[in-house]
């Protein structure tokens, strides 16, 4: 029987060289097949707004939705290490709304970590939040909160002086108390030096295949999500074209009077039905 994995578990693995798989979700029916495949962990991101609700970016996500979505997630899965993003202005304003809001992870949603984009801005934030016994998991790199702020979804880290500056925040996370450091959208030789100075697990998206795990947006992977394919993700499955089709089928089923069949109709005794007429 697989075994529970916890923020323990993600410390093991980078020390026993055990490669840390991370896929996102946000029903229960897709949190519960993602477990049963045996995925080590499973993030509730804020990417939601863009897969699920149809947003340009991540921006508008609220800590109720993150909730909502947390406690559908929860009842699916078993196993993987349940961590929920802490979504835009939820962690900015005060280290007391941010342990707040981070409480709500755990207490309403039945999260058992949060994640946390930012490097040294949010240091004193997140030592705020561990105090409070609530695991954290950082995020630097290509952080969609800072969209804006960054002119757009762009590599990070490319030059000297950035990434100086990531692999300084990497560090200062660890020294905040994350128990892992998501890294997006880096080359892969800065986060093989990030994943190397750190003693905590690294889990890349877009960073190559140095890190210590990987995470990926499962409607991304499962090529559910169409408006455009980033170049790190890598489509195990084609479910657009699938489902669109399984769909059209549906469709003409229903107009040519070929769905429902028998198979899929109840009948009556014709006695009762009788007494109907
Ligand atoms: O919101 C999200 O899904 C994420 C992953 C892309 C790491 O932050």
């Amino acid at each position: 029987m697989a075994q529970k994995f916890t923020v323990k578990s993600f410390q093991e693995a980078k020390e026993n060289n055990r490669k840390i798989s991370m896929l996102t979700a946000y029903d229960y029916s897709m949190a519960k097949m993602v477990d049963t495949a045996g995925i080590d962990s499973v993030l509730i991101g804020d990417s939601l707004g863009m897969v699920f609700q149809g947003h340009e970016s991540t921006l508008p996500v609220t800590v109720d939705e993150i909730i909502y979505h947390t406690k559908a997630v929860a009842r699916g899965v078993k196993n993987a290490l349940i961590v929920a993003d802490m979504p835009f202005l939820s962690y900015h304003v005060s280290k007391e709304e941010a342990v707040r809001n981070a409480g709500r992870m755990i207490k309403e949603g039945g999260a058992e970590a949060v994640k946390i984009e930012g490097g040294a801005l949010f240091t004193e934030t997140i030592k705020a939040i561990v105090d409070a016994q609530i695991p954290v998991m950082g995020h630097i790199g290509l952080t969609p909160q800072s969209v804006n702020a960054f002119g757009g979804f762009k590599v990070q880290g490319r030059d000297e002086q950035s990434a100086k500056r990531l692999l300084e925040d990497a560090k200062l996370l660890e020294k905040a108390g994350v128990f892992a450091i998501t890294l997006e959208c880096i080359p892969d030789k800065l986060a093989q030096l990030i994943t190397k100075s750190v003693s905590i697990p690294t889990i890349g998206i877009g960073a190559g295949k140095d890190c210590d795990g990987q995470v990926l947006v499962i409607n991304d992977m499962l090529g559910m999500f169409s408006d455009f394919v980033p170049k790190f993700v890598k489509q195990y499955a084609k479910l657009n074209v699938e489902i669109t089709a399984a769909v059209r089928s549906y469709a003409s089923d229903v107009k040519e009077g070929r769905f429902p069949s028998d198979e899929h109709t109840f009948d009556m005794d014709s006695e009762v039905l009788k007494k109907l007429y």
